[in-house]
């Protein structure tokens, strides 16, 4: 069985942490609060307990996993080289939502590597997250703790819903404030490559680093770029419902989502529409969810994934979804919305607007 704790996101009770690290220690797998999403972790030295974490996820062998420290001397032991650009980031950016991807060192497991001689690190920036990997005495691994191809739990009821019963015990910290995975940012080839866009944008990289790339298998939904990273390969953070993803200008967005929605309707489905505080209304043109303020990008960032799985309970049998700007967070909201639509996306011009107003 499942334990269920709650704890004090910013106190959390010494006891309950040190109980939940001698389960992380003894090959044990416990699902925490960090500030992006809630983690399902592992001790990141032990091979079999991480071999636990993609049995119960169903994850891909060949997806590696993040290691969480909770203090720079743990990061030595992990990797083989640490540049002084990368010091620089970790000073910046950590405890926060970045990843850094440096060259691996000996005593990391192949299955959180899943193979590759790289390793994924970051320090999370939540108390209880931090508590934990402390309490453990060792880094911890660790993925989103959903099941495989679903929305990242953002709630521990999330984290309930998709592995109540597969894994050993449950934090409950109250939701994560940013909402998305942390940036991951790969600094093993000659240009620091943002792998997957999250909470540290790369403008405030671009502040330390100068020049910054974005590899662009994280830009588009094409898949004919060979993604880097082996996470973004596959279908990601999918409601059950089909998503189709309208980007462009925001009122002809509307109008065209007014237009397909009624089409649906006709046909007796029920449509479900992503949309936000600030923007179009559609009352009366499907079961609406809002997602944050579309002016303010981390707002959505930090309501998309309970967005996303409310229509499960909806029970919709299609989902239209409104695109953003992609400055800031933006970018990584339309990562996301771009994998939860699996190529399903429609660009919307101007012109078309227009063309229906007449
Ligand atoms: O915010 C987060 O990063 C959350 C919280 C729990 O820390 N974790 C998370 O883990 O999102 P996960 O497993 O869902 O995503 C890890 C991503 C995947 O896209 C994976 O392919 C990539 O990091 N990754 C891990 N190790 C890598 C490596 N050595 N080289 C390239 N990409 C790597
Ligand atoms: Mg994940």
């Amino acid at each position: 069985a499942t334990r269920y704790i709650k704890v004090d996101p910013l106190h959390p009770d010494p006891s309950v942490i040190q109980a939940s690290g001698d389960i992380l220690a003894q090959g044990g797998l416990v699902a925490f609060p960090t500030e992006t999403v809630y983690g399902l972790g592992a001790n990141a030295l032990d091979g079999r307990a991480v071999m636990r974490i993609f049995e119960v996820k169903g994850r891909p062998s060949d997806n590696p996993m993040i290691v969480h420290v909770a203090d720079l001397d743990q990061v030595k032991d992990l990797v083989e080289s640490l540049s002084s650009s990368a010091q620089e980031l970790m000073q910046a950016f950590w405890p926060g939502p970045l990843t850094l991807v440096l060259p691996a060192g000996g005593v990391v497991p192949p299955e959180v590597t899943a193979g590759l001689p790289s390793v994924a690190i970051r320090m999370p920036g939540h108390a209880v997250a931090l508590a934990l990997i402390r309490a453990a005495g060792s880094p911890v691994a660790a993925p989103s703790a959903n099941l495989s191809g679903r929305p990242s739990p953002t709630v521990a009821a999330h984290v309930m819903q998709d592995l109540n019963g597969r894994i050993d015990m449950i934090l409950d910290g109250g939701p994560a404030g940013v909402g998305v995975e942390s940036t991951v940012l790969d600094l093993t080839g000659p240009v620091p490559t943002i792998l997957r866009p999250g909470g540290v944008t790369p403008e405030a990289l671009t502040g330390i680093l100068g020049k910054v790339m974005v590899d662009p298998a994280a830009l588009s939904s094409l898949q004919a770029a060979k993604p880097r990273s082996p996470g973004m390969k596959y279908t990601h953070y999918a409601p059950r419902a089909p998503l189709l993803l309208l980007e462009g200008d925001p009122r002809a967005i509307a109008a065209k989502i007014r237009e397909i929605a009624t089409e649906y309707r006709s046909k007796g489905k029920q449509v479900g529409i992503l949309a936000y505080s600030d923007g179009e209304d559609y009352a009366g043109t499907g079961q609406v969810v809002l997602a944050g303020q579309r002016s303010k990008p981390e707002t959505v960032a930090a309501g998309l994934y309970a967005a996303l799985r409310r229509f499960n309970d909806l029970e919709v049998d299609y989902i239209l979804a409104e695109g953003l700007p992609e400055s800031g967070v933006g970018l990584a909201v339309m990562n996301r919305l771009r994998k939860a639509a699996g190529g399903r996306i429609l660009h919307v011009v101007d012109q078309d607007a227009d063309n229906l107003d007449k």
